[in-house]
């Protein structure tokens, strides 16, 4: 920092290695920086549910009253709701502003500073900046070729110091789930491990059953990606009914907002609603999978998730990414190792699919073939 005001030295000096995050923008940022219509926009590059919510939490929202009032701080309701959807006990979920919130939540609780998390890259990044902005280490143990989580050199990787096991599954940005047998090993240590679902409904597996057997489990959801609420910031963690009570010792106490609790809620009582769009969405995940491998640009890995991680086969992925972007169609590029060539797409509506694969089209002269 600059140190201008005279502040730095009063700041937590930790902060100094630290970026801030780099959020994906609004569709209207998108289009006003690329001098394009809003409706144009094929937002492709967040993993949001194109359907958004059911029209019960319309009515829930429109219905809201006393919001002079401070929302329930143990979201009574949402939890027993939340219980009854995952078949968990009530005791056992604590739901926060987003399952960003409890992430840094779980950090808190069990991080001081200098202590680890180990996370295995590429996954998703919460993990790593959480920890370290509450002055812990982030222990990476990468993936194999094929995105699976390396259980020995993670068991190898673990030391006094490891406070938290990061499994994303699927992972975000690789798509791929991680299996019970894998997780079960980790659980054995005694470390907390979080199994990060927050893509449980695209991918059908859960590492729930294992919560009666290890109190370490913790199972992370959100409404963001299932209920089309991402805007409305509402996630749950499922674990041992102790954890939760630590938990409540640190969470703010009005973290999940009225309007929040009500739409999430309301999600629970409309399954119809996001079961079809579930299976929407993984029916066009599949149709996208299908045309991209025939259009040959973009070559996708499988996927357990709303995403298709593909790899640049013909140009860059920076160039069709920015290329992309200038068309409208706006996907998720990471200049990390092992995944700098590689987009992370949303699957959106069938819309938005035929909109990427003409755009994608349009990156060749006309004539030129591509080989695969
Ligand atoms: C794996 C994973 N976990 C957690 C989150 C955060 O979800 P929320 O919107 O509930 O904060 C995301 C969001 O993209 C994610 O990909």
């Amino acid at each position: 920092m600059r140190d201008a005001t005279g502040l730095a030295r009063f700041l937590r000096p930790h902060l100094d290695g630290i970026s801030p995050y780099m959020a994906v923008e609004t569709v209207e940022a998108l289009a006003l920086r690329y001098a394009l219509d809003p409706g144009e926009v094929s937002k492709l590059d967040a993993n949001e549910n194109p359907y958004g919510p059911s029209p019960k939490v319309y009515e829930a929202l429109s219905d809201l009253r006393h919001v002079n009032h401070y929302p329930d701080p143990l979201a009574t309701d949402l939890r027993e709701a939340v219980a009854t959807y995952a078949g968990a006990r009530v005791g056992q979920v604590l739901v926060g502003s987003g399952a960003d919130e409890l992430i840094e939540l779980l950090v808190r609780l069990f991080v001081e500073p200098g202590d680890s998390t180990i996370d295995m890259p590429p996954t998703f990044s919460m993990y790593r900046a959480f920890t370290l902005q509450n002055g812990g280490r982030v222990t990476e143990v990468v993936r194999d070729d094929s995105w699976a989580v390396d259980v020995p050199a993670v068991l190898d990787a673990i030391t006094p110091r490891t406070k938290l096991i990061w499994v994303c599954s699927p992972n975000n940005p690789t798509g791929n789930l991680t299996p019970q047998e894998a997780v079960i090993p980790l659980l054995e240590t005694g470390v907390p491990v979080v199994v990060d679902e927050a893509y449980h409904e695209f991918g059908g597996q859960t590492c729930l059953p294992l919560l009666s057997r290890y109190p370490n489990l913790v199972i992370l959801r959100t409404f963001s990606k299932l209920a089309g609420i991402a805007g409305l910031r509402v996630g749950y963690m499922l674990c041992g009914e102790e954890l939760v009570r630590e938990a409540l010792k640190l969470k703010q106490p009005y973290n999940v907002t009225t309007a929040g609790q009500a739409a999430a809620l309301a999600s629970l009582q409309d399954l119809d609603w996001l079961g079809r769009n579930v299976s929407a969405i993984l029916e066009e995940r599949e149709r996208m999978r299908l045309l991209l491998e025939a259009q040959g640009t973009l070559l996708p890995y499988p996927s357990d998730s709303n995403f298709l991680l593909c790899e640049a086969r013909t140009h860059d992925a920076k160039t069709v990414h920015l290329e992309l972007a200038r068309r409208g169609v706006f996907v998720r590029y990471f200049s990390k190792p092992r995944i700098h060539n590689c987009l992370r797409v949303s699957v959106g509506r069938p819309a938005d699919t035929d909109r990427l694969i003409a755009a994608l089209a349009a990156l060749h002269p006309a004539g030129e073939v591509v080989t695969a």
